[in-house]
């Protein structure tokens, strides 16, 4: 199978590192105008020349409004709501009202402020896709990351809720549920659970393969792939899905 995204307009948020960095390169080498942001404005300068990048904190509707009123008036084909954090690491009990503020607005409520701007854009153009980043953490409990766990819930409900008002308007809206992906960020995730549950990284990690059938971790290619498939006609009957690519995670957190 061979795609093209030749003539697709696509926006991912948070291009600058991981797999919104991964797929923005992707996309753009295979021929998309590729629009992305992040709140790392160096990360965004060493992306390839082509790639039209803005900084932006997306928790601020604000700021990424300014962006949407460039891109817009262009249309756009493909929106990739990628950026969330990871949040604390930290029993329900001992996070703060900011920690968990500040999970689900970048995590959630920034799908929320794309998707809004980009929807009338799809809605008059009459096709569109949006991708949005769950999470296997939007599928299953996940301790010690109860306001992550939620927001990806709620990205799950956000997902199958606009696959439903946009069917009609030929706009496929489906979710992406990664396992536990090779990067900076796990690197971090570890290192938080190796401290809360007083053990080694290692054994963290060990322990994040127990509860995958594959027992594996990700690649972020394998990601990329998946978003420029579903950026396809290839999948213009895929709606409304939330697709793991994650080996199968049976528990994201085995007793230890
Ligand atoms: N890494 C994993 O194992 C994993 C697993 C499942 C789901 N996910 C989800 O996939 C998506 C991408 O994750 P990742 O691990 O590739 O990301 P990452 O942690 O590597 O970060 C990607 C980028 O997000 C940017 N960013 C952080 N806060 C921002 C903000 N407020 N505004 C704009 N940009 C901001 C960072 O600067 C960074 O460049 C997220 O939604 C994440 O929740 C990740």
């Amino acid at each position: 199978m061979n795609i093209s995204l030749e003539g697709q307009r696509v926006f991912i948020t948070a291009g600058g590192a991981g797999m919104g960095r991964t797929t923005t390169i992707a996309m753009h080498d295979l021929g998309a105008e590729v629009f992305t942001c992040d709140i790392d404005s160096t990360a965004l300068d060493t992306l390839p020349a082509g790639i039209t990048s803005w900084p932006c904190d997306v928790a601020d509707s604000s700021q990424l409004d300014a962006i949407l009123d460039e891109i817009l008036p262009g249309g756009l084909d493909v929106l990739v709501n990628n950026a969330g954090v990871a949040g604390p690491t930290k029993l329900v009990e001992d996070i703060t009202d900011e920690e968990w503020r500040h999970c689900l607005a970048v995590t959630l409520d920034s799908q929320f402020f794309c998707s809004r701007r980009a929807v009338p854009v799809m809605k008059a153009q009459g096709h569109g896709v949006i991708i949005n980043m769950v999470s296997t953490a939007g599928i299953l409990g996940y301790p010690t990351r109860s306001p992550y766990a939620a927001a990806k819930w709620a990205v799950t409900g956000f997902t199958k809720t606009l696959a439903m008002e946009l069917g009609p308007h030929n706009i496929r809206v489906n979710g992406i549920a990664p396992g536990s992906v090779s990067g900076d960020r796990m690197d971090r995730v570890v290192a938080g659970h190796a401290e809360v549950e007083g053990i080694d990284p290692d054994e963290v990690r060990r322990l994040y393969t127990v509860g995958v059938s594959m027992q594996s971790w990700i690649d972020p290619e394998e990601i990329a792939d998946l978003i420029v498939f579903l950026s396809s006609d290839h999948a213009r009957h895929i709606s409304g899905q939330i697709i793991g690519v994650d080996g199968h995670t049976e528990t994201l957190w085995p007793r230890t």
